[in-house]
This record gives structure tokens, sequence and C-alpha cells, in this order.
């Protein structure tokens, strides 16, 4: 398996595989590969000919954040990961490949970015969208698999290949969790065990709004964010960034639910805590669908 860390070098693999009529799958990866990226992999596998893998911590989308200095990055044994899952090649530029002196452009997503992740981190989706840019157009993929955990990453991603009419097909994979339910990220690593006992927290608060939510078809948005908050609040070391109910379409916040929105399972439940320096994220159908 081929570990391309060029442009020129990617660009020749790709262009040779489609050349020979292969269709290619990309699983756009940031490392510290875990259960969750191997399930994205497993599905670019069972739907395309080819897979390429990239690696990249990616600096721009990180923004005023610094948990990018300290974020995992176990190069060698991600590399030799997707080897032993059948990767065909991995696309490992550095940042200085990836942004050059003198690189200037960069794609500004619309409303869909603007709550949740979006106003917690200013500028983390145009960093996400221009890398991803960039990636598509070096490896030009036939399909592009991305977690469901970052339910609002996926759906700018979607609306961004919709409106640059880039031809690839955004396959959306559910959230991998461990067996308390934790969703799997490559943040749970850098957190102490008390911390990760702790950050059962997340996955419990959205349970509990799942609950209230499913009771009755009087629930309501207030009290299904309250349920929440109220399990986040009883963990000490846990705080809240945010938590919102909203149309998992249009990504619009939702005070009142209809009974179409209960019925058709167009509504979820984000958010995002803090545990020390450990940001986490995590979203619900509030509905089951
Ligand atoms: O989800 C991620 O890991 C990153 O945001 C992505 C899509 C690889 C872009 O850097």
């Amino acid at each position: 398996m081929p570990t391309l860390t060029t442009p020129a070098d990617m660009r020749a693999w790709a262009d040779k595989a489609r050349r020979e009529g292969l269709t290619i799958g990309f699983v756009p990866t940031m490392g510290a590969l875990h259960a969750g990226h191997l399930e994205l992999i497993r599905a670019a596998t069972a739907a395309a000919d080819v897979v390429v893998v990239s690696i990249f911590v990616n600096p721009m989308q990180f923004g005023q954040d610094r948990d990018f200095d300290g974020y995992p990055r176990p190069i060698e044994a991600d590399i030799a990961l997707c080897d032993s899952l059948g990767v065909s090649a991995v696309y490992a530029p550095t940042a200085s490949t990836v942004y050059p002196p003198g690189f200037q452009t960069r794609v500004l997503p619309g409303q869909l970015a603007e709550g949740m992740e979006g106003a917690a981190r200013a500028g983390h989706f145009g960093g996400v969208t221009t890398v991803l840019v960039k990636l598509f157009s070096v490896i030009a993929p036939h399909l592009a698999v991305f977690g469901e955990k970052d339910y609002q990453q996926l759906a700018v991603v979607r609306q961004m290949v919709r409106d640059f009419d880039l031809g690839i097909e955004v396959v959306g994979f559910p959230t991998v969790r461990e067996l308390d339910g934790l969703a799997i990220s490559s943040r749970n690593a850098l957190l102490t065990a008390p911390q990760r006992a702790a950050a059962t927290c997340l996955p419990n608060a959205l349970q509990a709004a799942v609950d209230v939510g499913n009771r009755g078809a009087d629930s309501r948005v207030t009290d299904i964010l309250s349920s929440a908050r109220e399990i986040i609040d009883t963990e000490p070391s846990a705080a809240l960034e945010y938590i919102d109910v909203f149309d998992a379409a249009t990504l619009t916040p939702i005070e009142t639910l209809t009974p179409v929105q209960r019925s058709v399972g167009a509504v979820r439940i984000a958010a995002a805590i803090r545990i020390g320096a450990i940001r986490l994220i995590d979203n619900r159908d509030l509905f089951g669908h």
C-alpha cells in the first residue's frame, strides 16, 4: 500500500485508478484512527473498487482552539492499520504541502455552518471545507464517507458538494459507540480515567432527551433540553458548551415540535461539552428513526 505525500503523486495514483476503470472511495481523516474510522473504511471498501484514506491534521480548522497542538498523531500505527484493512493508498501530506507559502484562497460555507460547532469554533467549517476541496480535487473520488458523529460537518459537506457541482456521492455513516454509549473519537484517547468516566454524561444526557422526547405526543423541547442539561450539570467535571434541538435538514433550532417532525424523524439533538481541556461532541436522532 503506497503512502503518498504530495498532490502530484496522489493525483497520478488516482488518475491511473480511474483510467483502469476503478471507482475510488475516499475516507478523509485527521489520523489517530479508531473503531469509528474502521467502519468508515469498511463502508468505503464495500462501495468502491479502491479506497484512499487521507491523514492530515488540518491546522486551518482548529482556529484559536488550542487542541491542535495536543491532537494525537500516531502516523505509523495509522498507516499500518490502513494497510491491514486493505486500504489501497494513504494520502498523508505535510501542512506546508497543503498550505504552501502564499496560499490564500478559502471556502466560505453558508448558513448551515453558522450554529452549534460553527458558533462555538469561529472559522472551523471554513477550514474543513477548504481542506476538503483540496483533497477532493487531488483525489477526485466517486464517493466519500463521513461519520454522523460530526452531523453538522456532514450537512455542510453535502451542501458544498451540491453547491460546487463536485459530483461526489457523500455517504453518512452512523456513529460508532463504546459499550457505555460514549461516541468513539480520537479525542477520547486524551481523557484521563476519571475524565473518561465523567464523559459518559454526554451520551446519557442525549439518551435522557430521547426518552423525554418519546414519552408522548405533547413532549416539549424545553423539557427535552432540561432533562439533558440536568445530567450534564450533575457531572462536576463537565461544562456544557451548547445543546440544541434542530431540524435535521436545515439545522435550524426547533422550539416547538410538530406531529410531522415527530413521525418522520426530521429532528436531531446535538451537544458539546468540555471535560478539562478536552472538547467532546455528540448527537442523536431525537425520535430514533
Ligand atoms: O472529520 C474530520 O476528521 C475532519 O474534519 C476532516 C473531514 C478529515 C477534515 O479535516
